[in-house]
């Protein structure tokens, strides 16, 4: 037993007693942990000279609920559970206030709400996290926040699972009292004891809920089916949370451990977790140890200031850090400075940022002409043209004009990191791949190429970074594409020879979005442009097996000039200003032209077929990636589709999912098409996996 839970006299308030939970890292409620708070709290009651408690947590300050490494296993049958403490502190004869400090989330905020008052210092994260591990919170939070703030603001709390800081949280009700000075427990102490003094106010069960219009749950049903598509707990968030108007409080309760126990042995829980979990193993490096120093990044230099340099500059200046962005030409240069400051200026405009804020960014990004400018930065990151050529140029400058112990960071989409670094000479220790994402200011994910000869420092150092950005950093090994697109990449291709064996743009898209991914294969490909990934299919042609089957449909729309949205056609038609794609005839016809070249008989397609062929080919595609060590794990392939190319969170990522479906019942899908079509033989690892009866988490536990 580690923790302590402490109780005291307050020294400025004698009459209010002060309970201290100390259970190191994050005082969450252990085994043990409730029974000691109402071992306390009956000490309390039992003293006649005490009129009220301080509810507070030692240590870190934050309060966290039930304690997750006690999931799942059995709690002892005399030991006081959360739930019962929770109704103790909430009928206490005592009066209780909660001191909220650093963070209270899910069963933290839950166990604050029970309580009859809340006081928080003003930085304080407040929030129900709950919806986004795909459950509805179950500790009676969502009949306690509405009865505390009315419906619309725990709605927004609730289903979107986001944290709000103190000082909002005092502004909608939730926090009674803000303690800004340097002894917040006597504070809390204090406004206690001016609340016994005045009458106290009833508990939160009692109090009724304001704001109960019966259209606010309909409208946010509507925005959850929209932002929220395809997932369960949000709706059953709102329907708690609707209950509250509804129901007396313990039949509320009652409706929230339903939905609860519904929502948390669903797939799409279990997927969430997954997706929790796999982030809390990024930055793992096998052979990568914990203590392995890091070199500090404080000034960066991006090259190249196109759509990807200043994206990435951006990243930087969000961070607080100073860049030098750098370009050929100052007409270059001065476009890429200039959709920084518009970017930043239109973030201020909706109100996403303040305008200072706004100012103080853009002015940390400056120009310059030659890579000499920035030869004292501690990281560089090339974002030029993809060409092998021009890479390996810019890389042995850099090796002669950075000073030592500067990061050399390629963004290079495909090309051989081992390459580039070779033209750096003896400083191939320094280079790294930082594969970043379009946007990059935005796209959360980031692969960090480790290359044969990066060293260690440099790749911890990669990690820290990562995580500074606010990015999921994936470290993943050289191969054309790496891990991202080289997944991505079976899957347009899949996807296509589905067009021409019958099926069209808009049913793939329909399928896949309905599938839950955030756009369809084809109109997402409008989006980015078809030009770039052309360029680089004839740039491969000669790699490619000339036996295998190859698709014609997106070649033969690039040869029309048709590069998607920006040109008005692709995929789909874009009437003149619009994003919305539209079928096109046009389109129909090259994809029967390709199926009459290429000897295809065009039949009906199920949209089955198509969510298994789309999906089926990343799992098979993933496990090579295994299989060759491109991936540590996984779970980093599943967060990599996740954050890079809108799978759904929901369903775990690919791998994931292939393990919801069954392993064996993908690869005999699999072997099944391969008897008639390219590209379907399954990977070893799949193979064995399937045959052992087990999933790619299984694969990952015992690979740790
Ligand atoms: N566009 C994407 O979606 C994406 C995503 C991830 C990675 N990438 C990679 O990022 C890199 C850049 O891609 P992009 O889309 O930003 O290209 P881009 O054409 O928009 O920008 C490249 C910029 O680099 C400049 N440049 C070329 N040589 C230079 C040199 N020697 N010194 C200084 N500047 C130079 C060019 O003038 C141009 O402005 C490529 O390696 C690409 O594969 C692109």
């Amino acid at each position: 037993m580690s923790f302590t839970v402490s109780l005291e006299r307050d020294k400025t308030h004698p009459s209010i007693a002060v309970i201290t939970v100390d259970n190191p890292p994050v005082n969450a409620m252990s085994i043990g942990v409730p029974g000691a708070i109402i071992a306390r709290l009956e000490e309390a009651q039992a003293d006649r000279e005490i009129a009220g408690v301080v509810l507070c947590a030692g240590g870190s300050g934050g309060f966290a609920g039930a304690d997750i490494r006690v999931q799942g296993k059995a709690w002892p049958e005399d030991e006081p559970t959360l739930s019962e403490m929770v109704a103790r502190l909430e009928n206490s004869t005592l009066p209780v206030a909660a001191l909220l400090r650093r963070n209270a989330l899910g069963g933290g905020l839950e166990i604050g709400m029970a309580c009859r008052y809340r006081v928080a210092t003003p930085g304080t994260q407040l929030g129900q996290p709950e919806v986004k591990l795909g459950i509805p919170p179950g500790g009676g939070g969502t009949q306690r926040l509405p009865r505390l703030t009315g419906v619309q603001a725990a709605l927004d709390m609730i289903v979107g699972g986001d944290p709000i800081d103190a000082k909002k949280g005092h502004d909608i009700g939730l926090i009674d009292a803000l303690a800004a000075s340097d002894d917040p427990v006597s504070e809390a102490a204090a406004y206690l004891a001016s609340q016994v003094e005045s009458g106290l106010r009833p508990p939160t069960r009692d109090r009724s809920v304001d704001g109960t219009d019966p259209t606010l749950f309909e409208s946010a049903r509507t925005v959850a089916a929209r932002k929220q598509r395809g997932q369960l707990a949000p709706l059953a968030c709102i329907d708690c949370v609707e209950a509250s108007t509804t129901l007396p409080f313990d039949e509320g309760l009652k409706f929230e451990r339903q939905k609860f126990g519904e929502c948390v042995s669903s797939d799409q829980a279990a997927a969430m977790r997954h997706a929790f979990f796999a982030e809390r193993q990024i930055g793992k490096v096998p052979g990568l140890a914990k203590n392995t120093p890091v070199r500090d990044i404080n000034t960066v230099m991006v090259i190249g200031a196109g759509t990807m340099g200043s994206g990435i500059a951006m990243c930087f200046a969000n961070a607080g850090i100073a860049v030098t962005l750098v370009e050929r030409q100052q007409e270059a240069l001065d476009r890429g400075l200039s959709r920084i400051a518009k970017t930043y200026a239109g973030m201020a405009e909706k109100v996403r940022l303040s305008s200072e804020e706004a100012q103080r960014r853009t002015s940390l990004v400056t120009g310059a002409l030659s890579v000499t400018d920035g030869s004292d930065c501690d990281l560089v990151v090339e974002a030029v043209f993809e060409d092998m050529d021009v890479k390996k140029s810019v890389f042995s400058e850099l090796a002669s004009v950075m000073k030592p112990g500067a990061i050399l960071a390629t963004n290079t989409s495909y090309l051989d990191v081992d390459e580039i670094a070779a033209s750096t000479g003896d400083r191939a220790g320094d280079v790294v791949g930082l594969h970043f994402f379009s946007p990059a200011n935005i796209m959360k994910l980031m692969e960090i190429v480790r290359a044969e000869r990066t060293e260690l420092e440099v790749l911890a150092s990669a990690i820290a970074l990562g995580r500074k950005l606010g990015k999921i950093g994936i470290v993943v090994g050289v191969c054309n594409g790496f891990v991202g697109n080289r997944v991505y990449s079976t899957y347009v291709r899949e996807t296509e020879f589905l067009l021409e064996e019958g099926a069209t743009p808009s049913q793939v898209d329909g399928v896949l979005t309905e599938f839950g991914m955030a756009m369809g294969i084809f109109a997402v490909r409008d989006l980015a442009g078809l030009d770039i990934g052309w360029a680089n299919r004839k740039a491969t042609a000669h790699l490619r097996d000339p036996v295998k089957r190859y698709c014609k449909i997106g070649d033969t729309i690039c040869e029309n000039g048709w590069f998607g949205q920006k040109t008005g056609r692709g995929f789909y038609l874009y009437e003149e200003g619009s994003r919305t794609p539209k079928p096109d005839p046009d389109v129909d016809a090259i994809i029967s032209k390709c199926a009459v070249e290429g000897g295809i008989s065009q039949r009906q397609i199920s949209n089955e077929e198509i969510v298994e062929r789309a999906f089926d080919i990343m799992v098979n595609e993933g496990a090579k990636i295994l299989e060759e060590g491109i991936a540590l794990r996984a779970s980093d392939i599943d967060l990599a589709m996740i954050n890079g190319y809108g799978f759904p969170r929901w369903r775990g990522g690919p791998m994931c999912w292939a393990g919801t479906i069954g392993l064996g019942t993908v690869v005999a899908r699999m072997r099944k098409l391969s008897e008639t079509h390219d590209f379907w033989e399954p990977a070893p690892l799949l193979v064995r996996l399937a045959e052992e009866g087990k999933t790619f988490a299984d694969w990952d536990r015992e690979n740790a």
